[in-house]
């Protein structure tokens, strides 16, 4: 780090800028620390314009075994068209093995997503988490009015942080609306996800998305049976932590 990182100071100084400017700070103070956070969908703009600024990013995915077909093959795309490396993240086997033999491999349609997120998502995050400084994910604000709306450009991790370190969190398209992030996606010709082709906007794992009708939020098709306040599945924890 190049010098002291006063996560309030920064931010007011972002306020107003765009996220290339986000991220090109978030570079100079942490430059190889920093790890985008690639989900497969359309936070490939995130990718996109971090490869610009630096063309060694660093980049992590979480593989919850449980994503679509066209969301690998979208990942293996995205490594190929950039020319990058992808730490993919998959689940811990002594979690993740008893858990499947004693619930089955759909327990979340009958106790909620909690747990299944925890080993397939969560554990795999902490792991790696735990070496790096800084982080950057594509939430946004309008992704969901219950539990992003006050998402920050940059924040101390309220989730994963621990006393001895505290980790940043860096959300440059916070202030992006879905009409700006397919506006970059078609004015750019970069790939996406094929699934976006056939009514799907948020994507998440297989069993626990699906796509929207015209006019419905894009967060509705994510854990469709569960509350809205309670769509987070731990990644951003911290979302519902200041919340109360
Ligand atoms: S989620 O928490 O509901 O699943 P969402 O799909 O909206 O998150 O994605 C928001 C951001 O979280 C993504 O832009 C990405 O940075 C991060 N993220 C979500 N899912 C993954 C994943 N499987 N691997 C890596 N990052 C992810
Ligand atoms: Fe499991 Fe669904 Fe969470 Fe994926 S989104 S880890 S399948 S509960």
């Amino acid at each position: 780090m190049s010098h002291p990182f006063d996560v309030a100071e920064i931010a007011a100084s972002l306020a107003s800028k765009s996220p290339q400017d986000v991220l090109k700070l978030a570079f100079e103070h942490f430059g190889d620390d920093l790890w985008i956070s690639f989900s497969g969908a359309e936070d490939v703009v995130l990718l996109d314009m971090a490869w610009k600024i630096n063309k060694n990013v660093k980049v992590f995915s979480l593989d919850t075994g449980r994503l679509h077909p066209e969301t690998y093959r979208f990942i293996e795309k995205t490594r190929e068209h950039y020319g990058i490396e992808i730490d993919v993240m998959t689940p811990d086997p002594r979690l993740l093995e008893p858990f499947v033999k004693e619930k089955g491999l759909f327990s979340f349609y009958k106790d909620g997503h909690g747990e299944c997120c925890g080993i397939r998502k969560i554990e795999p995050l902490k792991r790696k988490l735990s070496t790096v400084t800084a982080w950057a994910t594509g939430q946004r604000k309008d992704q969901s009015p219950g539990t992003r709306s006050q998402v920050a450009v940059v924040e101390v991790d309220g989730a994963f942080s621990t006393p001895e370190k505290p980790l940043y969190k860096f959300n440059p398209l916070a202030n992006m609306s879905s009409e700006d992030v397919w506006a970059y996606i078609r004015m750019l010709e970069i790939p996406y996800n094929s699934l976006h082709e056939r009514g799907f906007i948020s994507i998440g794992c297989e069993p626990c998305t699906r796509p929207v009708l015209p006019n419905q939020h894009e967060r509705e098709g994510r854990w469709w049976w569960e509350e809205a306040t309670q769509k987070e599945c731990g990644l951003h924890a911290g979302n519902l932590i200041s919340k109360g």
